[in-house]
């Protein structure tokens, strides 16, 4: 079989970078194989050579590369490969064991549009885009081959793969007078694998807290098996489609372990986002769309204002008579969320702890006592002595008259 099929130079040419990866597309090549932006079909007919290949998908945007590939295709009659033209993964169907990508990567050039060669402004984008959606087409044990240069920048490829939950490994590279390739195996990580098994797809990082990388998912419920949940709880969690994940950061010392033992206690009482289940390393629970607490206020009227602060005071004051202290209650800036229907979740369940002189309630008028100048500007009149005052005879007596004399203070 000849590898180089009949083209011109429309179509993207092999060079020193399909020549590198070629020698891991033999090495690698098993099963069900996709060739992402296969050009002149290079690397697709190069796996169909290997004897434990099963099929292979070739694929590429260039309706021109797709017809002079299928041609070659024809005229040497090869069978168990199939040629599409698809914008990355829009029209690729079903899962593969090895994904070969060798993608535009340059930076673009100004004036110059030629989507074989430029990877967006940055060079990274389209590597980043099919990287969205590469896990949703790999078998759990499935491999991606993945080709890069130096001058798409290494350190946002890491960044790319890792915001995906995705592990990698330097396979080979080589230097050429201007730039330097590097040809990568990536593989799903352990804690992405487990994600999936249980009905999480579309795995995307969101930010990153003190102590955890928090990724959001879409969970399939038909994937998701009754026996991962316990079935009192599954009974709540029918309306969840969006969720948060987070993971434990390897240089947090701090394990995560607990974030999960503590949110079962909350979420009896309502109170924090309802989790799903968890495992070595990660917490699924509940995303909560919406605002933090001090953004939000900005918008509000005065009575949606209050009745979302006593509400909130009185989740602190049901984790004060459950004897869990959360930690940072004084400044809840980005662990509380006020979702669209007004409702506030509290967030980070990680650094409770368990006592008899928990500081909630007094935590948080601390921070109402903080946010006075933009409450003023709501038209409350509270004055902080006032509130202080209460907060103390709440401190020395915890009962619901004192937590009352609280609650009142913002009415
Ligand atoms: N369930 C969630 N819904 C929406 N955003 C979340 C959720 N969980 C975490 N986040 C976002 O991620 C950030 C970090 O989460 P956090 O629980 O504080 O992690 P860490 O323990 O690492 O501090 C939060 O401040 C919030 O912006
Ligand atoms: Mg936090």
């Amino acid at each position: 079989m000849n590898n180089s099929m009949p083209t011109t130079d429309v179509v993207y040419q092999p060079a020193e970078d399909s020549y590198l990866l070629q020698e891991y597309v033999k090495e690698y090549a098993f099963g069900r194989v996709l060739d992402m932006g296969t050009g002149s079909g290079i690397q697709a007919l190069t796996a169909l050579k290997r004897t434990n290949v099963k099929e292979v998908v070739a694929v590429d945007i260039d309706e021109e590369a797709v017809r002079r590939l299928q041609q070659g295709i024809k005229e040497q009659r090869l069978r168990k490969i199939k040629v599409i033209k698809s914008d990355l993964f829009d029209r690729v169907e079903g899962h593969f064991n090895l994904i070969i990508f060798n993608p535009p990567y340059l930076p673009q050039d100004e004036g110059i549009e030629d989507q074989a060669i430029y990877g967006g402004k940055k060079g990274w984008e389209v590597i980043g885009r099919f990287l969205q959606e590469v896990s949703a087409h790999l078998f759990a044990d499935g491999k991606v081959l993945l080709l890069f240069s130096s001058l798409t920048h290494r350190d946002k490829v890491d960044e790319r793969l890792s915001y995906h939950l995705l592990d990698f490994e330097l396979l080979g590279q080589k230097k050429l007078s201007f730039e330097e390739l590097f040809v990568y195996v990536v593989v799903k990580s352990g804690v992405l694998r487990e994600l999936e098994a249980k009905g999480i797809e579309k795995v995307n990082y969101l930010t990153h807290g003190k102590r955890g990388n928090v990724f959001t998912g879409i969970l399939d419920k038909n994937k998701l098996r009754k026996t991962h949940l316990s079935t009192n709880r599954h009974s709540y969690l029918h309306n969840i489609v969006k969720v948060a994940i987070k993971v434990q950061r390897p240089e947090s010392e701090a394990p995560l372990d607990e974030e999960a033992k503590w949110l079962v206690m909350v979420n009896e009482k309502g109170i924090g986002p309802r989790l799903l289940f968890s495992g070595k390393g990660y917490v699924v629970y509940e995303f909560v769309e919406g605002e933090y607490l001090v953004t939000w206020i900005q918008n509000q009227s005065k009575e949606t204002i209050r009745k979302v602060l006593d509400n909130l005071l009185k989740q602190c004051f049901a984790l004060d008579i459950l004897g869990i202290n959360k930690e940072e209650m004084h400044h809840p800036v980005k662990h509380i969320i006020i979702d669209k229907n007004h409702h506030s979740v509290m967030l980070d369940f990680e650094r409770c702890y368990k006592t008899d002189n928990p500081k909630n309630v007094t935590q948080f008028i601390d921070f109402i006592c903080r946010l006075r100048p933009e409450l003023q500007k709501k038209e409350f009149s509270f004055t902080v002595e006032e509130l202080r005052g209460a907060a103390g005879r709440y401190k020395k007596e915890r009962s619901i008259p004192s937590f009352e004399e609280v609650r009142a203070l913002l009415g």
